[in-house]
């Protein structure tokens, strides 16, 4: 062979090895890139808890709706923020309690029975509606004191142990149903009350379709524990307006992840 040819032909080889090898480098730089660039955009929330779920909901809220219209601190604000990292002021009560013109759990004039006035009212518009469609819900829970949510939470606890009970039922003086704005609704009926299946129910399908449009949301969704700190309650709603209900009915987040505060799985 002539060996002008043979240097050429061992260039073209080198060539084509170090060619391969730059496309073989770059290939592994992106991915290795993309691999580093996922984690950090990994959801925070996800981070603060041992508490295996599903990934937090992030959709975008909807452009133009204004996140400062009311307060998240004050305990008689609409969009007051209650949970295990943020306790009411103790002793709270609310100002405007009256017992909904609706079908009730219990005796009316009962404490829980009561709601704030204009969350009672939207309860009754909410019913109407349910009732025109065919279906007949009640008020199985509503307005609890911090005292009442005390006992209740320690009759829990003597149930079936303080972990599983931090579960399900706030402590008192960190329990919405204290603003006046909670209310577990069921049907009338009572079958899956205040528990899980409810959701399966035609009535629990149609409160998750239809609450927003009477100012609710379900406050602690299928998925939300790492978030809330409580297990999926569908009978749990929360009286927040129309315009904030609308707002987060499609994003399927929970208040915390729609005005940006930090998850509160547990107690400080
Ligand atoms: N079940 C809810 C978390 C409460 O007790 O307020
Ligand atoms: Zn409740």
């Amino acid at each position: 062979m002539c060996p002008a040819l043979y240097y050429g032909g061992m260039n073209r080889k080198k060539t084509f090895l170090i060619l391969i090898l730059l496309i073989l480098l770059t290939v592994a730089g992106v991915f290795f890139w993309r691999r580093h660039a996922t984690k950090k955009e990994t959801n925070p929330y996800s981070a603060q808890t041992a508490v295996a779920q599903k990934q937090p909901n992030t959709t975008a809220t909807p452009t133009g709706f204004d996140k400062k219209q009311l307060s998240l601190d004050d305990p008689t604000s609409l969009w007051v923020i209650v949970n295990k990292q943020r306790a009411l002021p103790a002793g709270y009560a609310p100002p405007d309690l009256i017992t909904p013109a609706v079908a009730l759990r219990l005796s009316g004039g009962t404490e829980e029975m009561k709601m704030r006035k204009e969350a009672g009212g939207a309860l009754k518009d909410m019913f109407a509606a349910a009732k025109a469609d065919g279906f007949n819900l009640l008020l199985a829970s509503g307005y609890r004191s911090e005292a009442s949510q005390k006992a209740l939470h320690a009759m829990y606890v003597s149930q079936k142990g303080a972990q599983a009970a931090d579960l399900d039922s706030a402590r008192g003086g960190y329990s919405e149903h204290q603003t006046g704005l909670a209310v577990d609704v069921g049907r009338a009926d009572h079958k899956c009350e205040v528990e899980a299946c409810f959701a399966t129910t035609p009535e629990g399908q149609w409160v998750a379709k239809n609450a927003y449009k009477y100012g609710f949301v379900v406050r602690y969704k299928d998925g939300s524990q790492a978030i809330t700190g409580y297990i999926y309650e569908p009978w749990h709603l929360r009286y927040v307006g129309k315009d904030l209900a609308k707002a987060m009915q499609d994003g399927g987040q929970a208040l915390e992840e729609f005005f940006d505060l930090p998850a509160a799985p547990d107690y400080k």
